[in-house]
């Protein structure tokens, strides 16, 4: 595999927004708050806190401006926002995003059951946006159902390269490739970030994944193995999208730094305040979490020997 020993990567959690926008109960505002700031203090890159989207139609995340507001801002950590238009992108920046999250989807069906708008709109709705938030935020492009869509099925590579050539027509310098409902496989994911990047060199990419169907961390390595070293995840492996069928978690934060580390990989995480922090998530949203590190303990952990072992030994 092609990955240097100590190879920094970029951990990005989505929890507070991916996570939480599909869970039923409403997680009160002090609590997603406390959440975000025992995450800035575990060493990841980037937080995503939340989304500015119609309270209609994400309720979880209502309360956008106070968290964004009520947070602590550590430095070193980007701190960004989900939007699906320009009047979202107006609300985040009142709130102090370092980055604006537009999200469209590279099919035209998800784009519609999710934005209401057709893919043209949206890259309309993303060229105007860019313009709004010039020179106060940076603006990555989230483009959903990137590796196939619940709807319209196969989503062709040639598909998200014409899109990704639109977005750096429009200024956008970071793109994020998201697997919305986990059809991506590995060989795919490695097509299509490696040709990419040899594209697009001047892009900075994220790879999105979902292990709805047990392919998130494989997808993760795969992505990683085309020289992408930013990777979106969500603690616990919380996660979906409220207008995808059949949607489920994304790839889970502690076991993706977990494996990453493992790998010899250095991610600045705290893996430990990490797992503290995947602990407080089932009382927050009242289920259990597929987390398996957080089950198992690290690859390192020892059990003691059986007594009969230690018996013969003495
Ligand atoms: N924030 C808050 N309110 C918004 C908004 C935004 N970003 N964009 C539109 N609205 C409001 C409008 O002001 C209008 O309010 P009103 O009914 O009080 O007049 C209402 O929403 C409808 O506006 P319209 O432009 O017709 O939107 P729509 O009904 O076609 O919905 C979206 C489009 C994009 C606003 C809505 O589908 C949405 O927020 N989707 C988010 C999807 C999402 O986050 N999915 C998961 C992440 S991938
Ligand atoms: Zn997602």
């Amino acid at each position: 595999m092609n990955i240097n020993p100590g190879k920094s990567l970029y951990i990005q959690e989505v929890a507070p927004r991916d996570g939480l926008q599909i869970e039923p109960r409403f997680v009160p505002t002090e609590q997603k708050v406390a959440l975000i700031n025992a995450l800035s203090r575990t060493g990841l890159a980037k937080i995503e806190v939340t989304s500015f989207t119609s309270p209609k139609a994400i309720p979880a995340l209502a309360d956008a401006e106070a968290v964004m507001k009520q947070i602590e801002r550590v430095a070193g950590v980007e701190y960004t926002a989900l939007v699906p238009n320009v009047k979202g992108c107006e609300r985040a920046l009142q709130c102090d995003v370092g980055e604006i999250n537009v999200v469209m989807s590279a099919s035209q069906s998800h784009n519609r059951a999710n934005l209401r708008m057709s893919c043209e709109q949206s890259l309309a709705a993303i060229t105007e946006l860019v313009g709004v938030a010039r020179g106060r935020a940076h603006v990555n492009v989230s483009l959903s159902t990137a590796f196939g869509c619940p709807f319209d099925g196969v989503v062709t590579d040639a598909r998200i390269f014409e899109l990704v050539a639109r977005f750096e027509q429009i200024g956008i310098e970071r793109v994020a490739l998201c697997d919305t409902t986990g059809v991506a496989n590995p060989a795919q994911v490695n097509r299509v970030f490696s040709s990419a990047r040899r594209r697009w060199p001047a892009l900075t990419f994220t790879a999105h994944f979902h292990n709805t169907r047990g392919m998130g961390l494989a997808n993760a390595v795969a992505a990683l193995d085309a020289g992408i070293d930013r990777f979106d995840a969500a603690l616990g492996g919380l996660g979906g999208c409220p207008f995808a069928p059949g949607a489920s978690g994304n790839v889970c934060t502690e076991d993706l730094v977990h494996m990453f580390e493992a790998m010899g990989c250095t991610t600045g995480v705290d893996l430990e305040a990490l797992l503290a922090a995947a602990r407080t998530l089932p009382r927050l949203v009242e289920h259990d979490l597929p987390g398996q590190v957080l089950q198992a303990g690290v690859a390192t952990r020892r059990y003691p020997k059986p007594e009969w072992l230690e018996a013969q030994a003495r």
